[in-house]
């Protein structure tokens, strides 16, 4: 196994897998589903994933968990360092766009089921290179699907996003999973194209696909580019943070393990054919979020002198907002409050964000699309 992101020995990483990762994977919840053995994970070196693969991997035994991801600059390995020496966990270097390795995977490793969350998946970066984007995320989802269909796969799990649904105005009422995708970014564009690919195999091939919707997902293990472990890492050395315009935005956000709960529930009930929305009601605006965690940092006196406002991004959608009733019907929800999932995020990011990464810098700017030549359109493959 080759690594291209840190994988390090160090002793204060080890003792916080220990530590916390017995508790965040919860008590098991179903019996093995009937057609489930072999499962690939994609992008499992991740954030999201990440919290899958480990609850899978203790909880379910029985399952062969394949973590299949390339490994890029936002992945680490020490995501699932806990469970590369169980039995039956492996991983698997490689790119879901190579159309010959995954069907070779497929086919040797026997696959039944795919969770497939390989992504690029930070906006700022998508409004630079978004050819970036077409390319991992709606090719390597096609290429995905159709080598699920080539091997006759059992269930295919797409995680997609809420910003599919483009912005939902301040007051204006909850999206369902019938609601209209309007994306109005690079990123969530390919996020709505990957989806129709996927809705395209169902009905033309009867593939079988689910597909999910999620909040913006926060907690421990997400490389820091996005507002919440970005800001942690800034204001933990002193450094001040950057809102995108006037910071009245808002977001509704979800912890981790609550997000895994519901794909355990998706991928042992969901109905093949349906999406499902993931969400929370927890909503708050940038600005006020931002004030939050200089508070809770202990920061307070200095608020003042640590936030900039910089220039907006190029479109930044207002708000989302999605009704999880659905998913709730099939026994879910979500169990971390924001209180309680911040105060582990901030301790987790305050002591372990530069050891988790083996470069971070480029992360913690304003607009990390600005700096380099991102602007150009570069599709190399
Ligand atoms: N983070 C959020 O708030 C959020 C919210 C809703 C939905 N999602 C979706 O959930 C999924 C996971 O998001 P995340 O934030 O955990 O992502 P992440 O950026 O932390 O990780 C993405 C992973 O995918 C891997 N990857 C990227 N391109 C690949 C390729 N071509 N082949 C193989 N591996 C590849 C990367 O190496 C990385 O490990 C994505 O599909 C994303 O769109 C994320």
């Amino acid at each position: 196994m080759s690594h291209t992101t840190a994988d390090t020995d160090d002793k204060a990483v080890q003792h916080q897998l220990d530590d916390s990762i017995a508790s965040d994977v919860g008590k098991r919840l179903f019996e093995a589903g009937p057609n489930v053995k072999n499962i690939l994970i994609t992008g499992g070196a991740g954030f999201i994933a990440s919290f899958v693969v480990r609850k899978l991997v203790l909880l379910y035994p029985e399952y062969n968990i394949f973590n299949f991801d390339k490994l890029d600059y936002c992945a680490s390995t020490n995501n699932v360092k806990y469970v590369q020496n169980k039995p039956n966990y492996s991983f698997i270097k490689g790119d879901i766009c190579v159309k010959d390795m995954v069907n070779f995977v497929l086919h040797e490793k026997k696959i039944d089921t795919i969770l497939h969350f390989a992504a690029q998946t930070h906006v700022d970066n998508s409004f630079g290179n978004s050819a970036e984007f077409t390319i991992n995320n709606v090719m390597g989802t096609h290429v995905l699907l159709e080598a699920a269909r080539v091997n006759n796969i059992k269930k295919f799990i797409h995680i997609s996003t809420d910003e599919v649904y483009g912005e939902v105005e301040h007051g204006g009422n909850e999206l369902t999973e019938e609601s209209l995708l309007a994306p109005t970014n690079p990123y969530s564009a390919t996020k709505a194209a990957a989806e129709m690919m996927v809705g395209a195999y169902q009905k033309s091939f009867g593939l079988p696909t689910i597909i999910t919707r999620s909040n913006n997902v926060y907690g421990p293990y997400q490389y820091p580019e996005k507002i919440i472990p970005k800001f942690v890492t800034l204001l933990s050395e002193d450094s001040k943070v950057f809102i995108h315009g006037d910071g009245s935005n808002t977001r509704r956000f979800i912890y981790g393990t609550d997000v895994a709960d519901a794909i355990e529930v998706i991928l042992h009930k969901g109905d093949i054919g349906e999406t499902y929305n993931i969400g929370t009601s927890f909503e708050i605006s940038n600005l006020n979020l931002t004030k939050l965690l200089i508070k809770q940092m202990g920061l307070a006196a200095r608020e003042t002198e640590l936030i900039e406002f910089v220039e907006d991004r190029p479109f930044n959608d207002m708000r989302y907002a999605i009704d999880s009733t659905k998913l709730e019907a099939l026994g879910w929800a979500p169990k971390v409050t924001f209180e309680d999932g911040l105060k582990k995020t901030i301790a987790w990011y305050t002591q372990y964000s530069r050891k988790w990464w083996p470069n971070i810098s480029t992360a913690l700017v304003a607009h990390p699309y600005k700096s380099g030549a991102q602007h150009e359109i570069v599709i190399q493959k």
